[in-house]
């Protein structure tokens, strides 16, 4: 028997059918609700509403479990590697070993940029922040491959896209750096891996090449595993909202960059260590930094603090705490931030305020701490946020666009502003 869900609104009975995912998520499909009643459903921050069917990513916040395409998280950071989870979510299964090999060397191969796009990195003023200049170039990136931006794209055009997508934007991103330093940029080296490769064009300089630091590389690419997917986020949502008007895929991915640029989403790594780094020249004074963040007038949030889905923990904020401690220990690095890190959490956790919200350490929490470790500048933290994610938001793209069913994104309103008025010309107003 099919399972069916009542809504009485206005006198009337209206019946829909219970939707269940695979691992027994539970909706009901009541997008015809409007037409059958007049009534919307409101949710602002659609907390409660699910906008599509996935098969990408499965969370479960009360339970702390994340898998990609089924593949638990926490296997998937020890044994994966980013380009394979990266070809995992896009493509949705694991490689074979000659089609990763061919992935990666594809990856390796189309990570030059157009040699005209440097025109528009020294176009930028010194002072931009590089998510503005990574979200604005890979906009641009439209402008080259017109070829490719057709309505109804191909897999294989889709496959090429995401493929230059996937294989240029780490080399944006290093050029967004070197420019925001004023330093000449480095290109990419073809015989180099993905996350090898990215960091020889962030810290090679003039003066000095970058010696590959296989802790630094595995700290990296755990870190972008953690980060290639995290379902309905609010730049994946993003992201598939703008392919709902069957923008392209560089557009779509140039929005869902500035979504993920705010400091309650993406931005929030970067707003961590500007937080610790507050605590520790006021000379660790936890305690003034959380009453303020208890106090709703002061406008402070706890960053990397509480999470929409995850109520019990976030399962990669477990991981790469440990990361950060193994990090900072491998290279004898003295962080005096992770002591006051894990200070600061010590004390939250056993406050009644973030009890009772259920508000954890969140993967920002200590994500920054590694980065930092690395050497990677804290306004590059979000930008390392969006590499890690780019894998996510083509896979969520190219689900939203060829989904036979999938309609323009347009929510509703419940309008509340004045009611008719007449207009008065500006010579009669007073
Ligand atoms: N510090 C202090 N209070 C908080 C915090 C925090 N970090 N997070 C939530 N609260 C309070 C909030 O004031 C509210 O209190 P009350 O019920 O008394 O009004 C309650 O907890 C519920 O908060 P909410 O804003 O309704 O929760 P949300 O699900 O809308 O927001 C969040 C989730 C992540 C935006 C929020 O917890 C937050 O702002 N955290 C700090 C920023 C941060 O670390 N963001 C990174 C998120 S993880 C990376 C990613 O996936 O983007």
């Amino acid at each position: 028997m099919t399972e069916t869900a009542k809504i009485v609104v206005g006198g009337k009975e209206y019946t829909y059918p219970v939707i269940r995912g695979t691992e027994n998520d539970k909706g009901i499909d009541m997008g015809s609700f409007r037409k059958d009643s007049s009534y919307i459903s409101l949710d602002p921050g659609y907390g409660n509403t699910g906008a599509c069917e996935s098969a990408i990513t499965y969370i479960d916040g009360e339970k702390g479990i994340l898998r990609y395409r089924g593949y638990p998280i926490e296997q998937l950071a020890e044994q994966s590697t980013f380009v394979e989870v990266a070809y995992l979510l896009i493509h949705g299964e694991l490689p074979a070993a000659d089609e990763l090999k061919s992935f990666s060397q594809d990856l390796s191969q189309h990570s030059m940029i157009h040699e005209d796009m440097k025109n528009f990195f020294l176009g930028f003023p010194n002072t931009g922040h590089p998510m503005a200049i990574l979200s604005a170039m890979v906009n641009v990136l439209s402008a080259y491959y017109p070829e490719l931006l057709k309505p109804d794209p191909s897999h294989d055009d889709i496959n090429i896209i995401a493929r230059e997508l996937l294989a240029k934007v780490r080399t944006m991103a290093a050029f967004s750096y070197k420019k925001t330093i004023g330093e000449p940029f480095v290109y990419p080296k073809t015989n180099l891996p993905y996350v090898p490769n990215f960091l020889n064009m962030m810290f090679t300089t003039p003066t000095q090449d970058y010696q590959i630091d296989d802790i630094e590389v595995k700290a990296l690419r755990t870190f972008l595993i953690l980060h290639a997917d995290h379902e309905q986020n609010c730049s994946a949502s993003t992201v598939r909202l703008v392919g709902s008007s069957h923008a392209n895929l560089f557009a779509s991915v140039s929005a869902g960059i500035s979504a993920l640029w705010g400091p309650l989403h993406g931005g929030a790594n970067q707003k961590v260590v500007e937080m610790l780094e507050q605590i520790h020249s006021n000379g660790g004074h936890y305690q003034k930094h959380i009453d303020l963040a208890k106090d709703k007038k002061s406008g402070v949030r706890l960053m990397g603090f509480g999470h929409r889905v995850y109520k019990n923990f976030d399962p990669r904020a477990k991981i790469i705490k440990n990361l950060a401690h193994q990090l900072l220990k491998k290279k004898g690095v003295k962080d005096p931030l992770l002591d006051i890190a894990i200070n600061l959490e010590e004390i939250v956790l056993k406050d009644d305020y973030f009890i009772e919200r259920k508000l954890y350490p969140n993967v920002d929490f200590y994500s920054g701490l590694i980065l930092r470790a690395i050497g990677i500048p804290t306004d590059m933290f979000p930008v390392m946020f969006a590499i890690g994610r780019l894998p996510g938001w083509i896979a969520h793209w190219i689900e939203q666009v060829k989904d036979p069913n999938s309609k323009i994104g347009r929510p509703r309103q419940i309008y509340v502003g004045s009611k008719k008025r007449e207009f008065v010309p500006i010579e009669k107003r007073s």
